[in-house]
């Protein structure tokens, strides 16, 4: 009897579960109609519409501004307002609080730099079909095309997000017996640069390609510590990494790999490590049946239609490739956190 009322609790919490988190038909069709307003907010954003409405202006004002048709601009700013990202009175568009303060050149947290990594990223997800049929990205992966456009909003959305995490990462990693930080694809430097900043005894080396070392450079000039971080330029899918780095970072990197180009990383980040060296991932981690969480199974569509193979990986792969490649102490700083940690 106890049995059969716990099987039945059981099919009780599956069909209730089931029905939470299953979608009716309405909202099923408004999932779908969901690209609508972020395409109206992803034109606006790459047409800068918002700081042609500055501190008010009429529809014709802000199409003589952006060079855009006016009947058409006017449709487009009141699709914005409908959708709360402006207002509007007596025929005057206006901005609202947030969008003056990051959507407006020239205030201080103006952010169009970095959310028109967002408007690229739309390009590469409309191909989506054409990349679940081939397996692949249909067109070329952005970081491969080498356009400077493309590259600086991508760079600029990886130190955006980097500047919120990056101290938090030093923080849970730590700084005790690091000397010799070696950066795989570090980007902006953002990472180097807050372990720089945390001890003054760190030196980073940062790896990356040609077109993004110079940005690198900038950034790290920027925040004052270029003196203490080494450029690299070259390839972290082949080649040597180096030798006797008591840290290897790999932020944002393994998602763009495939299983097998992580096993071969995490070969040559073993060598290039000192004895008792670690290595540290930060990225999307995936419960094991790859459904969750939400955020990092939608990623790796971002990766199959951005990248050749890569995607996003379990806490499983990553466990068994590091196993693979001779690493010892996996863990996770925080058990839902992006971060594992290995050692050599
Ligand atoms: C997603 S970004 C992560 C940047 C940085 N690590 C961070 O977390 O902010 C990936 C970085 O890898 C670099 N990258 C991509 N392919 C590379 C390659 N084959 N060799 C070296 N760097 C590469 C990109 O230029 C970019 O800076």
């Amino acid at each position: 009897m106890a049995l059969r009322i716990a099987a039945f609790l059981i099919l009780l919490h599956g069909a209730l579960s089931t029905a939470l988190f299953a979608m009716s038909y309405p909202e099923l069709i408004e999932k779908m109609r969901g690209f609508q307003e972020s395409r109206i907010l992803l034109t606006a954003v790459e047409l800068d519409v918002f700081t042609a409405v500055g501190q008010g202006a009429t529809a014709g004002a802000v199409a003589q501004k952006i060079n855009t048709h006016e009947r058409a601009t006017e449709m487009l700013l009141n699709a914005l307002v409908a959708i709360g990202a402006l207002k509007k009175s007596d025929g005057v568009f206006h901005n609202t609080p947030e969008t003056s303060t990051y959507l407006v050149a020239g205030s201080p947290d103006y952010a169009r730099p970095s959310l028109m990594h967002i408007v690229n990223m739309f390009n590469s997800w409309a191909t989506l079909t054409g990349s679940v049929r081939k397996g692949t990205a249909v067109v070329p992966p952005g970081v491969d095309r080498q356009e400077q456009e493309w590259t600086e909003s991508f760079i600029a959305a990886m130190h955006s997000v980097a500047e919120g995490t990056a101290a938090n990462l030093v923080r849970s990693v730590g700084t005790d017996g690091v000397r010799r930080l070696l950066d795989v694809g570090g980007g902006s430097g953002a990472y180097s640069i807050a372990f720089v900043k945390a001890d003054p005894e760190l030196r980073a080396d940062l790896l990356d390609l040609a077109s993004v070392v110079p940005l690198a450079r900038k950034y790290t000039q920027e925040a004052g510590v270029a003196d203490r971080i080494s450029f690299k330029v070259g390839d972290l899918r082949t080649g040597e990494l180096g030798k006797d780095y008591d840290l290897v970072l790999l932020s944002a990197i393994c998602h763009m790999l495939s299983p097998e180009e992580n096993r071969d990383l995490f070969r040559r980040s073993y060598s290039a490590l000192a004895k008792g060296g670690r290595i540290v991932i930060r990225d999307f981690i995936l419960e094991p049946d790859k459904t969750a969480p939400k955020r990092a199974a939608l990623f790796a569509i971002n990766m199959l239609v951005g990248t050749q193979a890569g995607s996003s990986y379990s806490e499983v792969e990553y466990r068994q490739w590091l196993t693979e490649a001779g690493f010892r102490d996996f863990r996770r700083p925080e058990p839902d956190g992006d971060l594992i940690v290995a050692t050599r």
